[in-house]
């Protein structure tokens, strides 16, 4: 495993030179996170610690946090997978008082591995709808990230409008997909094994292979490639649009068809969160985690452009020029026992 950066939160009081630099040893070192308060306690408390798999927009969102309640926020990036490792090379020395993944399966298995702490919490229950979050309270959704087919404005008049469509000979060199090695690639699988049983989600897998597609590992890579005419058609998460068009080119050539809107709806994939197992911190875990899931819920979601996974918050403005769809929430809470046969099926049929 590589070394991973750990990102220390500016604090927000004044240190004394020595109390920066121990806090500078302690965040190298990768020993428990402490406090570098001013008047010189290391009351653990006020840190928490957070390994993160969604990269976007977190260091505002944890600052807002910080500047609410008087808590700082260290975190250290990886890929979920990456970060799972690592909470079991840890144990219970984990600095680790949240973890927070890109995709559902990798919060369903790292709760799996033992590696997460249930939450009693009427705050979260209350924000989060049953079906993004799990049963015993192991893990909670704070966006959702919907994976679609997206396709050239400038050549592709009539897209498809399920998943199954995508693999219609017409796509036949005309794609562009994600390897089979990404959590969003075999969550989307997992989905449709779900929803039209084993055997129709490898015809459908299948079809999509025999349009001989060209594997991106990177959704905006891939909008790009459709910019650039490589590709007509795509399956990607929607705020990769929404970031290219509102940063970079509000004209940008791609466009959504929102799949399956006849039947299961469009897939639904998660940001989660879960305390660790071993949190120092296990109730500034608790609190960072309800406050994403309420007063920084519209931030937290904004800042990827993702749809708010709590009840009554509004999508962002470039969100909503998306349209209204139907979204199958209630595969997310299966997509991690589904995962291992995603695996396969996509091995089966030889998706790169
Ligand atoms: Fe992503």
């Amino acid at each position: 495993m590589s070394p991973l950066p750990l990102h220390r939160r500016a604090p927000r009081r004044v240190l004394t030179l020595s109390a920066v630099l121990a806090l500078t040893a302690a965040a190298c070192g990768g020993s428990p996170a402490t406090d570098g308060s001013s008047d010189g306690s290391s009351d653990a408390t006020s840190v928490v610690t957070v390994y993160t798999g969604r990269h976007y927009g977190i260091e505002p969102v944890f600052d807002a946090f910080t500047a609410a309640t008087g808590i700082d926020v260290r975190f250290t990036t990886g890929s979920d997978p990456e970060l799972r490792e690592r909470l079991l090379a840890e144990g219970s020395n984990t600095p680790a008082d949240v973890v927070m993944t890109a995709d559902a399966a990798n919060i369903a298995l790292a709760a799996e591995a033992g590696l997460l702490a249930p939450v009693v919490s009427d705050t979260l229950t209350g924000a989060i709808p049953e079906e993004l979050r799990a049963a015993d309270g192991t893990w909670f959704a704070l966006s959702r990230r919907l994976r679609v087919i997206q396709y050239s404005t400038e050549r592709v008049m009539d897209p498809p409008t399920t998943y199954a469509e995508v693999g219609d000979p017409r796509w036949s060199g005309r794609l562009c997909l994600r390897p089979s090695t990404h959590p969003y690639t075999q969550s989307l699988v997992a989905a449709l094994i779900r929803n039209e049983g084993a055997q129709e989600a490898e015809r459908i897998v299948a079809s999509w292979v025999a349009n001989d597609p060209v594997y991106i590992n990177s959704d905006t890579d891939m909008l790009r490639a459709i910019a650039n005419g490589d590709c007509d058609v795509t399956l990607a998460n929607t705020y990769y649009l929404g970031r290219l068009r509102t940063l970079e080119d509000p004209a940008f050539p791609v466009a959504i068809a929102w799949p399956d809107q006849a039947g299961a709806g469009a897939h639904v994939n998660v940001s989660a969160v879960g305390v660790t197992a071993a949190a120092p911190n296990p109730d500034g875990a608790r609190r960072l985690i309800e406050w994403l899931a309420t007063d920084g819920q519209q931030e937290f979601s904004d800042a990827n452009f993702e749809y708010p996974a709590a009840v009554g918050v509004a999508p962002a403005e470039v969100l909503v020029g998306f349209g209204e769809f139907v979204a199958d929430d209630a595969s997310v809470r299966e997509l991690g026992r589904l995962n291992a046969a995603a695996v396969d099926l996509l091995a089966t049929v030889g998706y790169e």
